[in-house]
């Protein structure tokens, strides 16, 4: 017996898949967006000397817990692993200067005296989702290995600062502290330690936890409550050795000079164990709400000997792609406006697929051009086009074709006109698409 319409229905729906939690498609105009800010960080960092690295997706679990650190949020809870076939643990990277630090040492690229790399792609962290953060998102990064320089500090950051800025992000705010070296650290997170436990039992369970191994991370938990409880937590800054105080006032003075406009917070200290010296943030109030911090970084001097390469000094940052995607302007990604052609008749599609014909002709000159397929009447097929969005509609008829004329129709003014096929062409090539006017 036949199944009743409702019951099919009902089987297809069953039946859908729907993507991972988390994990988005990123449709045609934010994929545009992206792209236009991935090509424009190629561009702008190239100016400053980086080169793109590409990195596997998948690393040896080893790599995480060793870098980012045992008791981080990310290694504890957040971290896509599993075995592979063999047994081996595998994660899906979290985040991409661990695999940068690891390429590095792998391919000996500390030969050169400095490397200056980026890198955009996904990173997977297993987090609650909400707008701005995912399970799945994108990072562009930069990370310069080779240089111990205060003055390589400011100018990484001027030049995110002024990435930023070039996409027309006004609202932003660089917040940058100073977290110590393996010199002076310790006396601080000694002090810490002792701060915290005394307020042991107003902390909530996990900085608790994490007295012993990790009290830096109470210092910016998200609970209230450890917020009160520390707010007279000893500073940082108050246990840097001499050589991190110059560091960090060098690049108060650098990120000045520059015009860079930063203040200082010593209550960021960053998710991840690598960091030495400074960390900084980057923050937009334009309505992300929680997840305002679009772009973070730092130095991290003792990454590469930590993971058995030479001792190379490090500093890198990396930017959100979907929390800047979400303050962009879509406006700011040009335009090559679509070009709709129709062909009416088997004489005029021959001609329109010519490899001389005026479709190669237009996409030689880089415009857009949807042949449309269909063979409708001529009334459906601009139907067809304006649903396409296009700006302009070419059509070739047996009345065109026997006079080396087209029909060029402006779908914003509605105007029309039958002019030359090479007129046509140059209206539309001609570098002012965009005005081209009948
Ligand atoms: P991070 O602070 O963990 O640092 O991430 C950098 C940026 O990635 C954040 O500021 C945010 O914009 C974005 N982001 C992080 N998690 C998510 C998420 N779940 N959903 C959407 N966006 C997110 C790092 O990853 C370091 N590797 C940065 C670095 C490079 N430090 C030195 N070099």
């Amino acid at each position: 017996m036949g199944l009743s319409l409702r019951k099919i229905c009902k089987v297809k729906k069953t039946m859908s898949i729907t993507a991972i939690r988390g994990f988005n498609d990123i449709l045609p105009a934010r994929s545009r967006l992206f792209s236009h800010m991935e090509s424009e960080a190629r561009r702008f960092f190239s100016l400053y000397g980086f080169d793109e690295i590409r990195l596997p997706i998948l690393e040896k679990t080893e790599l995480f817990k060793r870098t980012i650190g045992d008791t981080t949020d990310i290694v504890e809870k957040q971290m896509y692993t599993f075995s592979d076939l063999k047994g081996e643990s595998l994660t899906l990277r979290p985040e991409a200067t661990a695999p940068v630090a690891r390429a590095f040492i792998e391919n000996k690229l500390y030969t050169s005296p400095v490397t200056k790399l980026f890198y955009c792609g996904p990173m997977f962290r297993y987090e609650r989702p909400q707008k701005g953060r995912y399970r799945q998102f994108h990072q562009i990064g930069a990370e310069v290995m080779g240089e111990d320089s205060p003055l390589s500090d400011a100018e990484t950051i001027e030049m995110l600062w002024s990435y930023l800025k070039e996409l027309g992000i006004e609202s932003l705010e660089l917040e940058i502290n100073s977290l110590g070296c393996g010199e002076c650290r310790p006396a601080f997170k000694e002090s810490l330690t002792g701060f915290l436990s005394n307020k042991s039992d107003l902390l909530c369970d996990n900085c608790q936890r994490r007295i012993e191994k990790n009290p830096l991370r109470a210092l910016d938990c998200k609970s209230a409550h450890c917020k009160d409880a520390t707010a007279k937590a000893p500073s940082t800054l108050d246990f840097l050795c001499t050589s991190c105080v110059e560091h960090f006032d060098f690049l108060k003075e650098a990120l000045g000079r520059m015009e860079v406009p930063a203040t200082v917070n010593t209550r960021m200290v960053r998710g991840l164990d690598y960091y030495t010296k400074t960390a900084f943030e980057i923050t937009t109030n334009e309505g992300l709400g929680a997840q305002n911090a679009v772009a973070a970084g730092g130095r991290y001097d003792s990454l590469i000997k930590d993971l058995g390469g030479p001792e190379v000094p490090c500093f890198g940052f990396a930017i959100g792609v979907e929390r800047l995607s979400l303050v962009v302007d879509e406006a700011v990604v040009p335009d090559n406006p679509l070009i709709v052609f129709i062909a009416m008749g088997e004489e005029a599609e021959r001609h329109a697929s010519k490899s001389q014909g005026p479709v190669a002709a237009l996409r030689r000159n880089q415009a857009s051009v949807l042949v449309d397929f269909s063979r409708g009447n001529l009334k459906s097929r601009m139907k067809r086009a304006d649903r396409l969005k296009a700006s302009y509609v070419l059509i070739l008829g047996e009345d065109e074709l026997k006079d080396g004329t087209i029909t060029l129709k402006d779908m914003n003014s509605g105007e029309q006109a039958r002019i030359d096929v090479e007129e046509a062409i140059i209206r539309l090539t001609d570098g002012s698409l965009q005005e081209a006017r009948l």
